[in-house]
C-alpha cells in the first residue's frame, strides 16, 4: 500500500424530508446564490422546499448551468455574484451543477482576464481561496457532492478538463433519494455506470497489497450490479433508490483511493467524446472501458482475476480465459441498461478519432496508472470501441 493522506470534511445529510435541514447548516446572515440547472428542481418540488427552508436567510439565483456545465455560462454567474457580494454557494441538481458551483466558488477571486487559466494551470488553481459552498444532489452519479474535483467544458475550444482543489469539498450535501424518483431512465443508467467506472478506475489497475480498499470497490460494484436490473424497470422505489445513491457517493468520494494506484484512462478518453460529439459522459465510459480493460489486459490482469471472481463469481479457466470473461461480463453489464456498444452508432466518426489521438498526442499524455497508455494505445483502444 502507498503512502497517503486522507481528509474528507463533507457532512451528509442523508434521507426523505433532509432539505428542509440546510436553514440550520448555512450560517444565518450569508449571502447567497442557488444555483441550477434547466428547470427539474422546479418541476420535480425540490426548488419549492429549497425556497422554503431558506424563507429567513438572504439569497439571488442563478438557473441555466448546462449538462456537462460551460465556462461561458459560469462566467455570467460569477459576475452576478460579485456584483451581488455572494459569499455562499448552494447547488441544486446533478454533478453538472456542482462541479460548476465549485468553478464559481474558485473563480470568484481571481483577477486575471480568462478564468479558464485556472482550469490549464493547476498551480495557479491551488493559489485560488474559494467561497464556502453546500449541494443538494439530485443525481446519483458523479459524488461530486462529497469530493473537491469538477469537469468544466468550454464552448469555444470544444475542450473538457478536469479540476480539482482542497477548498472545492461542498461544506454539506444533503442526499434524499426521493430527488432521484423524476429523473429520466437515461440519466439513471447514466449513473449507475458512471459509479461502476468510477471504482474501475481505482481498482482495475496492479495489485499494491490494498485489501480493504479492494473489498470496498467491491462492495461498490456489487451494490450497483444487484441494485441495476430493478432500477433499470422503475427508479421509485425508496430503498432500491437509497443505496444506489449512497454508492454513487460512496464511488469517488476518496475512500476507494486510499493508497491504491488509480487509472482514470476511460474518463479522460470520455472526456474528449463528450467534448467533441456532446455524449452524455456515463455513455462514454460504456463504450470506451471494455475496449480499454481488453487494450490494457496484460498489465491488468491480475486485478480482472480478481474482480472476475469476487463480483461475477468467475473461479475456472486459465488467467487469460477468466479476463476474457471478466471483460465480456463488463460489456454486457453495461448492454444490459440498454447501451449499443459501438461508439459509431452515436455518432463518433473515424475523423474524431483521428482528432482524440493528436489531442493526446500533442498533450504528451501518458495515462493509466503506469502512465503507457499514449495518444497509441488510445487510438487502438477507440478503434476496438467503433
Ligand atoms: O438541468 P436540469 O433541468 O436539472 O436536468 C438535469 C440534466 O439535464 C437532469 N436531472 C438532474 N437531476 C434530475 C434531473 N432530471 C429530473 N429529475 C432529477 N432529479 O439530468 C441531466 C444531467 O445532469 P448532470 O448534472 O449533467 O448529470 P451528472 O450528474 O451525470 O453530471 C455529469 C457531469 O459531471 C462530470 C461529468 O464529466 C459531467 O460534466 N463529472 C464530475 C465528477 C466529479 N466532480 O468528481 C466525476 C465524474 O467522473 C464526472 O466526470
Ligand atoms: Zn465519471
Amino acid at each position: 500500500m502507498n503512502n497517503f493522506e486522507f481528509n474528507n470534511p463533507v457532512k451528509l445529510i442523508f434521507g426523505k424530508g433532509q432539505i428542509a435541514k440546510i436553514a440550520q447548516e448555512i450560517p444565518a446572515d450569508a449571502n447567497i446564490m442557488i444555483t441550477y440547472g434547466g428547470g427539474s428542481i422546479k418541476s420535480n418540488g425540490i426548488y419549492d422546499q429549497v425556497i422554503a427552508a431558506l424563507a429567513n436567510h438572504k439569497y439571488i439565483e442563478f438557473g441555466g448551468i448546462e449538462p456537462n456545465p460551460k465556462y461561458e455560462t459560469l462566467m455570467k454567474a460569477v459576475e452576478i455574484a460579485k456584483q451581488g457580494g455572494v459569499n455562499y454557494l448552494l447547488a441544486v441538481g446533478g454533478g453538472s451543477i456542482i462541479d460548476g458551483t465549485k468553478f464559481i466558488a474558485l473563480s470568484m477571486g481571481y483577477k486575471g482576464d480568462s478564468a479558464w487559466e485556472l482550469m490549464l494551470n493547476p498551480e495557479l488553481m491551488e493559489t485560488m481561496n474559494p467561497i464556502a459552498l453546500a449541494a443538494i444532489l439530485t443525481l446519483p452519479a458523479t459524488a461530486s457532492e462529497m469530493n473537491c474535483g469538477g469537469v468544466i467544458s468550454r464552448i469555444e475550444t470544444q475542450e473538457k478538463f478536469a479540476f480539482s482543489h482542497p477548498g472545492a469539498y461542498p461544506q454539506f450535501s444533503v442526499l434524499d433519494p426521493t430527488a432521484c424518483f423524476s429523473l429520466p431512465k437515461k440519466q439513471v443508467v447514466n449513473g449507475l455506470i458512471d459509479t461502476f467506472v468510477h471504482i474501475m478506475e481505482q481498482y482495475i489497475t496492479y495489485p499494491c497489497n490494498s485489501s480493504i480498499q479492494d473489498r470496498f470497490s467491491e462492495g461498490v460494484l456489487l451494490t450497483i450490479v444487484e441494485a441495476a436490473p430493478a432500477l433499470y424497470k422503475d427508479h421509485s422505489n425508496y430503498d432500491t433508490v437509497a443505496n444506489y445513491m449512497l454508492a454513487a457517493t460512496m464511488g469517488l468520494n476518496g475512500f476507494s483511493a486510499m493508497g491504491v494506484p488509480q487509472d482514470w484512462a476511460t474518463h479522460m478518453i470520455g472526456h474528449e467524446l463528450t467534448a467533441l460529439h456532446g455524449l452524455d459522459h456515463g455513455l462514454t465510459l460504456a463504450l470506451v472501458e471494455p475496449a480499454l480493460l481488453e487494450v490494457m489486459r496484460a498489465e491488468k490482469g491480475d486485478k480482472l482475476v480478481q474482480y472476475g471472481a469476487r463480483v461475477w463469481g468467475i473461479t475456472t479457466g486459465s488467467k487469460e480465459e477468466k479476463v476474457d470473461a471478466a471483460i465480456k461480463k463488463t460489456a454486457e453489464f453495461f448492454e444490459s441498461l440498454g447501451i449499443v456498444s459501438s461508439l459509431k452508432h452515436y455518432g463518433v466518426t473515424e475523423e474524431s478519432i483521428d482528432r482524440i489521438c493528436k489531442r493526446f498526442e500533442e498533450r504528451g499524455s501518458k495515462l493509466g496508472e503506469n502512465g503507457t497508455i499514449t495518444h497509441v494505445e488510445v487510438r487502438k483502444i477507440l478503434e476496438k470501441a467503433y
